[in-house]
């Protein structure tokens, strides 16, 4: 059974699943290099399709192979809740309906290129459940999903389910305003700017400067019924009929803040930036308090060993190392298109998860979803745009070099095969400098990333020694926040953030070349950690293409671009 699945209109990712195996993946932004596609951009203008010939190049199938397309949503006016799923057998009854967001562009797209399938809507926080549950490898789990507003009516936010190989079991389910996502969002368009969607993680990184203000708290617990209840406006965007905005007569009222004056450089000395750090702690404290709540009222329902952890505020790494340091659960995972850019394999799976007999129970160990480049496109991209160019001849010698220039204080750049599908650069999309020194820190913002200097880099580190640096054994997706090791804050002070913690990835020999570069660090120096930070500049999205990398290669100070097996310097 091959899916398609159709992007949601945050995030907008596009996925190919065929029984239950995810072929390919990409977020539209990726395509047509539009960041946070489609928040602020005309549609007309740029249409969301590019991801269909993009998810079929170079397989034998084609978009008139597909069985059936996905949409992350239940049709309006369905009893959305009650619903998990609903097959539509015409794609022109569907089109009929004039769905609301716009799927009328895509659907008629869709049809014109050949595709005859069914159209299959599946539940929004299904859709994220199924996501995390099947690149987890968990037969059974329990899965937490929290996002900002998820989908339908009034939207469903906070969900606690029970997977038994691919049966889903509500058990509790909360809604806007109570909402999680919301006192991140509401808390980033204050500190950033009402044009700060996407920009959650800049909070979660200024809050361990501040402290939680108990009158900025933002979310309380109330005993009856047993929930976390939002002391904020609902959202200052949307306003849903029947539904109090204002949850609580106590509490925050975000909208009299005053919105930070973002342009202007942070100085935590200033008793005005200094609130600004506040109220992003306050907002951190809100959601941990909330976040591990759920998951205690979860464990205690099911006694499940395994946790799955989705929606939007799953990318929250602090929240979720927090979860996995309490041990409330044996084993937690959680991926990186958790976001709603993950519906476009989500749906997919949780569909061939409910009709596919057989299933397939392996963790992944790599989001690399995006069409596998050739060492031959690139060695066509290097020679269109006149670079001249190394070739290496195998993974372990381009990793010693790579290793050999990082210990030469360069800043380099790596691009090899598919891209990560999700906003995590993890080995394919990169760019890297030796972590030895906090100066290295100021010197890759300076020259190439630009970031608020308070942000902090990523480190990652070879999988055999992540114990000696990381509170951690392992933590393949750059989601789980751990607090260092005296021996890595002695060692490796660029990567670790002021309240001693780290948003760890631990690298295994199947990633290149993360793998070979960072063995070869180790040799060099004993130190088997690196900084890892996305192949991007700020406000653009993660290099896609070789044409892409080369380009931001050649636009930045980034010394040296390793694409494929190739060494590109300047
Ligand atoms: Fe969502």
């Amino acid at each position: 059974m091959l899916v398609l699945g159709l992007p949601s209109f945050h995030h907008s990712g596009w996925g190919l699943v065929e029984d239950g195996t995810v072929i390919r993946a990409v977020q539209e932004e990726r395509l047509n290099r539009i960041k946070h596609y489609p928040y602020y951009t005309d549609l007309n203008e740029h249409p969301m399709t590019l991801g269909v010939e993009y998810l079929f190049r170079g397989l034998s199938h084609q978009l008139s192979d597909c069985d059936a397309a996905t949409i992350p949503m239940m049709p309006m006016g369905k009893n959305y809740h009650s619903m998990d799923m609903l097959e539509v057998e015409s794609i022109d009854e569907v089109i009929a309906q004039k769905l609301k967001p716009d799927y009328n562009t895509i659907l008629t797209f869709i049809k014109d290129q050949g595709f005859t399938g069914k159209i299959i809507f599946v539940n929004h926080q299904l859709s994220h459940a199924a996501y995390v549950y099947n690149l987890s490898g968990y037969d059974t789990a329990d899965v937490i999903s929290y996002d900002g507003a998820g989908c339908g009516f009034p939207p469903e936010v906070v969900v606690g389910f029970h997977v038994d190989n691919h049966r889903y079991k509500k058990l509790f389910s909360y809604h806007v305003p109570h909402s999680l996502g919301h006192v991140y969002s509401n808390t980033t368009s204050r500190i950033f700017g009402n044009r700060s969607d996407g920009m959650e993680g800049k909070v979660m990184g200024l809050a361990p400067y501040g402290q939680p203000d108990p009158s900025l708290k933002m979310l309380v617990h109330n005993t009856q019924p047993d929930m976390y209840v939002a002391t904020y406006p609902s959202t200052t965007k949307v306003h849903y009929p029947g539904i109090n905005p204002f949850a609580s007569t106590f509490g925050l009222r975000q909208t009299a803040i005053p919105q930070r004056e973002h342009k202007k450089p942070w100085d935590f000395d200033d008793e005005g930036d200094m609130f600004y750090a506040n109220l992003a702690a306050s907002a951190q404290q809100s959601i941990e308090d909330a976040g591990m709540h759920y998951v205690k009222k979860l464990r205690g329902l099911t006694g499940e060993d395994n946790l799955c952890i989705t929606g939007g505020v799953a990318l929250n790494s602090c929240l979720n190392g927090l979860i996995r340091r309490t041990g409330v659960y044996k084993s937690t995972f959680a991926a990186p298109a958790c976001h709603d850019g993950g519906h476009g394999i989500g749906a997919p799976l949780y569909y061939c998860g409910t009709t596919v007999d057989t299933h397939n129970y392996t963790r992944v160990d790599s989001d690399f979803f995006g069409y596998p480049y050739t060492l031959d496109d690139c060695r066509q991209a290097a020679v269109a745009s006149g670079v001249e160019f190394q070739e290496f001849e195998s993974a372990d010698l381009l990793g010693q070099d790579i290793a050999e220039s990082l210990v030469d204080q360069k800043i380099i750049a790596v691009f090899n095969k598919g891209s990560e599908f999700g906003p995590r650069a993890l080995g394919h999309r990169s760019i890297m400098v030796d972590p030895r020194t906090a100066e290295m820190k100021d010197t890759l913002n300076a020259r190439v990333k630009f970031r608020e200097a308070y942000r902090p880099f990523a480190p990652i580190v070879l999988q055999d020694h992540a114990l000696d640096y990381f509170e951690f054994d392992s933590s393949e997706f750059m989601l789980f926040v751990a607090h260092a090791t005296q021996k890595a804050i002695d060692e490796v002070p660029a990567v670790i953030h002021v309240d001693g913690t780290a948003r760890m990835q631990s690298v295994g020999e199947t990633n290149e070349p993360f793998y070979s570069a960072l063995s070869h660090f180790y040799k060099l120096t004993g130190v088997p950690v690196l900084l890892n930070t996305s192949f991007n500049v700020a406000g653009e999205p993660i290099v896609e293409t070789p044409q892409d990398a080369i380009r931001c290669f050649m636009g930045t100070s980034i010394d040296i671009l390793y694409l494929n097996n190739l060494k590109i310097e300047k």
